[in-house]
């Protein structure tokens, strides 16, 4: 019989890998090393099963995936949305939920509803340019930043953000509201393309066994 060949997963890091690592683990996929908090190794082999794992910043996971450096990846909606690659969305995890959302204070409301040309400020540029010149079909200026977003509307820089809400509290805690939603986010598991169809067996058994225990 012909030699199985390794199935590369990539993981996003953090809350999500370590949540996405608890449900492979519940259908007998295990890998001990990676939830070693002190290893400095980037990949992670399973013999057995021909498995490899490798974390991976979320943005990148959908890279890695798209060019078949990975076969499957686990990642936020946010980033799949964002990064925009040719990959296949085959499952949602039902974990990490949160949604997106233009956020501002009460005041930025009415801007929103008279279509005054605002300032947006995001860690995503095109689900943010996607929602009001698409959706809304509003014309609004988008500044990217790269964290701590809710600033941006207290300091002056923008009128409204587009960003992540779970639970509200950083929005609460700095006299922020939520305004309108963008739409609903959670982990999803991405696969290669060109694997679904020369892998397709062993991928599709998988996401059904994944399925069967996040539901
Ligand atoms: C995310 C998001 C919000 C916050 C929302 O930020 O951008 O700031 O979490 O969570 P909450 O509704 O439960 O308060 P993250 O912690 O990822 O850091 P960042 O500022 O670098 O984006």
């Amino acid at each position: 019989m012909e030699e199985k060949r390794y199935l590369t997963f990539a993981l996003g890091k953090g809350r999500l890998a370590h949540k996405a690592l608890e449900l492979l683990e519940k259908i007998g996929i295990t890998c001990e090393e990676i939830n070693d908090p002190e290893t400095r190794k980037l990949i992670f082999v399973n013999e057995e099963l021909k498995l490899r794992f490798f974390l991976a910043k979320g943005p990148d996971v959908p890279t890695y995936v798209e060019y078949g450096a990975a076969d499957i990846g686990v990642v936020g909606k946010d980033t799949i949305l964002e990064e925009a690659r040719n990959i296949y969305e085959v499952l949602d995890l039902g974990f990490g939920k949160c949604r997106m959302c233009i956020c501002g204070p009460e005041s930025a409301r009415e801007l929103l509803q008279h279509h005054e040309q605002i300032r947006v400020a995001t860690k995503y540029p095109r689900i943010a340019r996607d929602y009001f010149h698409n959706k809304k079909y509003q014309t609004v200026e988008i500044i990217k930043l790269n964290g701590s977003i809710e600033l941006a509307p207290i300091v002056g820089l923008s009128e409204v953000i587009c960003d992540i809400v779970e639970t509200g509290t950083t929005l609460k805690e700095n006299g922020l509201t939520v305004l309108e939603e963008v739409c609903p986010l959670s982990a999803r598991v991405v696969v290669n393309q060109v694997s679904m169809r020369m892998e397709n067996e062993r991928i599709t058994t998988l996401i059904r066994r994944l399925k069967e225990v996040t539901t």
